[in-house]
């Protein structure tokens, strides 16, 4: 089966589950974020692993759901976990759940994650806007993935996260009290930490914050014209940057800590954006 017609078929499964409810904004949630959504009026939860063509998402701290519902007047979806190319997952594959969001009418996609930071104006707790990323996990789910109802193969990216969606955030951060900055992402494969040198590398590369997701998501959604807000927590400074090691353990501590935070801050994302 073509990658379009696993999808579609993901996509007629789940309007006929929404009854064709059709969101016009997406919101991926990353390590120990999934419990930042705002309530939802009207909700549909539907398990990742009852969709058909789906991926399961298989890393502790990432729930596998799918969450239809309306905030505010606003169609939104939920991917609470997300599929990481670390899990195994072939390259392509990672484009299925982006795709299938395209299908269902998405128009704006939020991506969340928790990263390390190279930035001392950015510690724990810290939100990184993202305003460009670095391609570092040296592979790409479009590569050998080319449909043209997905997008032209070749695409511009010199404005991949939106401007007027960045200003948004920026804006939205400072009513709820969080420090944040714009910044580039770098995306490494994991699912080890980096080592000291590659931060120091990274750093002179122009990044400000580093993970391992995000950047397949993001070039699958621009292809098709989605437009993209990238939200990066910092959950620790980047491996030698302070003297302890990192652990997923803090991973999921710190970013439990801005739950609250970065509920408040969707909710005024939902409505603003
Ligand atoms: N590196 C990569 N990914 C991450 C980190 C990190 O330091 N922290 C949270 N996700």
């Amino acid at each position: 089966m073509t990658q379009l017609a696993q999808v579609k078929k993901a996509a007629a499964f789940l309007n006929k589950k929404t009854k064709n409810f059709k969101p016009e904004i997406a919101l991926i949630t990353g390590s120990g974020l999934a419990g930042s959504i705002p309530p939802l009026e009207k909700e549909i939860k539907i398990p990742y692993s009852s969709i058909p063509g789906f991926l399961q998402s298989t890393v502790p701290g990432h729930s596998g759901n799918l969450i239809f519902g309306v905030y505010k007047g606003r169609k939104l979806v939920v991917m609470q976990g997300r599929f990481h190319y670390y899990e195994g997952h072939p390259m392509k594959d990672l484009a299925i759940s982006i795709r299938t969001l395209k299908l269902l009418g998405v128009e704006k996609l939020l991506v969340s994650a928790a990263v390390g930071s190279m930035d001392l104006k950015l510690k724990p707790g810290s939100l990184c806007v993202l305003k460009d990323h670095i391609n570092f996990m040296c592979n790409n789910p479009l590569i050998g993935n080319h449909d043209p109802a997905f997008g032209p193969m070749f695409f511009d990216l010199s404005e991949a996260y939106d401007k007027a969606m960045r200003k948004t955030a920026l804006a939205a951060a400072k009513k709820v009290g969080v420090t944040a900055g714009e910044g580039v992402y770098l995306a490494a494969t994991g699912p080890n930490f980096e080592t000291p040198a590659e931060i120091q590398m990274f750093k002179k590369w122009g990044a400000t914050v580093v993970g391992m997701s995000v950047v397949p998501e993001v070039l699958v959604a621009r292809q098709c014209g989605i437009s993209v807000l990238g939200l990066a927590w910092v959950s620790n400074m980047g491996c030698g940057i302070e003297k302890k090691p990192l652990s997923h353990a803090q991973t999921i501590s710190e970013t439990k800590k801005i739950e609250g935070k970065f509920k408040k801050l969707l909710e005024i994302l939902f409505v603003k954006l």
